[in-house]
C-alpha cells in the first residue's frame, strides 16, 4: 500500500547574504513580492496541491515568519472598526491558510541540515520540500505533477529546469536519462554547484522536492560538502547511487515561470511580472513600464 504525501517542509533558515542588508533582521522569505511575503505564495502553492500540514524550519528571525501566519487581533479590530472588509479578508487569508508548525534549525549548517530538522514531524512517510524563496507561478502547476509521479514511482522526485551553461555553477545539476513519460526523467547522477564548464547537463535542481523518508537516515550520515554545508543534493546523490534503498530519484522538468526571490534581479523581475498581470495594478503599471522602457 502506498502512503500519500500530506506534509510539506519549508526551509527558511538561510542567512540570505545575497540580499543584505534587507535580510539583516528579517528572513528573505518575508520580503514582499507585490503585497505578500514570498513564503505566503509558497504556502498557497502547497495548499493548492492539497497539502495543508506545513512545517517551517526557521532561523534567527523566526518571529516575523510565525507572526505572519498568526492572528493579529488589534489589526483585525482596527480594520473592522473602519469597515474595511477587503483588507480584513486579506489579513485573514494568511491566518487560516494551512496548519502551520515551526522548528528551529539552530546553526544554519545547510539545506540538508535544515531538512533533517523535520524528521520528527514528518515520521516515516514521503513528504514535500518547498524552498521558501523560490516562487513557481500559480498558473504553471508543478507540485501536483510531482506528487502524481511520486505516487506511481514510489521514489524521490526533484524539480528540474534547463539553465544556460553560464548559470550551471549556481545550482545542483542532474545527469538524466529519458523515461517513456514526457518531461519525466530518471536521475543517474547529481552534483552540487559544479565548477564552470564541468556540468554534466543543463538540468538544474529548483526548489521543489517530494522525498522518500529514507532521506533522513542518509542525511544523518552525510558529511558537510560544498561550502562546508550539509547539502541536500549530496544526500539525494546517495539515493541515486543506492536505488534499492528507496526507489531511486526521478526528475520532473519544469518549463514554466519561476522566480528565485533570494536573488535581487530575479526578485525585481518577479514583482514586475506578477504586478503587471494583476487586475488591480496591471492597467496602470503596464503603460508605465512601456514608457519607462522606451526611455532607456
Ligand atoms: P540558499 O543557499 O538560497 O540560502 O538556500 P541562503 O544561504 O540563505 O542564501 P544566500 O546565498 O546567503 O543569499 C536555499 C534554501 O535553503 C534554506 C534557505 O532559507 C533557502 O530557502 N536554508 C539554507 C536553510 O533553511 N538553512 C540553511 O542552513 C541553509
Amino acid at each position: 500500500m502506498t502512503t500519500p504525501v500530506t506534509k510539506v517542509v519549508i526551509p527558511a533558515a538561510g542567512l540570505g547574504t545575497r540580499f543584505l542588508p534587507a535580510t539583516k533582521a528579517m528572513p528573505k522569505e518575508m520580503l514582499p513580492v507585490v503585497d505578500k511575503p514570498a513564503i505566503q505564495y509558497v504556502v498557497e502553492e502547497a495548499v493548492d496541491a492539497g497539502l495543508v500540514d506545513v512545517l517551517v524550519v526557521t532561523g534567527r528571525n523566526k518571529h516575523a515568519l510565525a507572526n505572519h501566519f498568526d492572528r493579529v487581533t488589534e489589526l483585525e479590530q482596527a480594520l473592522e472598526l473602519k469597515g474595511d472588509g477587503h483588507r480584513l479578508k486579506m489579513v485573514h487569508a494568511s491566518t487560516g491558510l494551512a496548519e502551520m508548525h515551526y522548528v528551529r534549525q539552530g546553526d544554519p549548517k545547510g539545506l540538508g541540515h535544515a531538512v533533517l530538522r523535520a524528521k520528527m514531524h514528518v515520521g516515516h512517510q514521503p513528504f514535500a520540500v518547498m524552498l521558501g524563496d523560490d516562487l513557481i507561478d500559480a498558473r504553471d502547476t508543478l507540485l501536483t505533477k510531482m506528487l502524481e509521479v511520486q505516487e506511481h514511482k514510489q521514489a524521490s522526485i526533484i524539480a528540474l529546469m534547463e539553465v544556460g551553461p553560464s548559470q550551471a555553477h549556481l545550482y545542483g545539476i542532474a545527469s538524466v536519462e529519458n523515461t517513456d513519460e514526457t518531461d519525466v526523467v530518471h536521475i543517474t547522477g547529481l552534483v552540487e554547484k559544479p565548477e564552470p564548464g564541468t556540468q554534466p547537463s543543463n538540468y538544474a535542481i529548483i526548489g521543489r522536492y517530494v522525498l522518500m523518508p529514507e532521506v533522513f537516515d542518509v542525511l544523518e550520515n552525510t558529511a558537510p560538502g560544498k561550502g562546508g554545508e550539509i547539502q541536500l543534493t549530496d544526500a539525494l546523490a546517495t539515493l541515486v547511487a543506492q536505488p534499492d534503498l528507496a526507489g531511486g530519484v526521478y526528475g520532473v522538468i519544469f518549463r514554466g515561470r519561476r522566480y528565485d526571490t533570494g536573488d535581487r534581479l530575479d526578485y525585481i523581475k518577479a514583482i514586475i511580472r506578477l504586478a503587471s498581470d494583476r487586475e488591480d495594478l496591471g492597467p496602470d503599471l503596464r503603460p508605465w513600464i512601456k514608457e519607462f522602457a522606451e526611455g532607456l
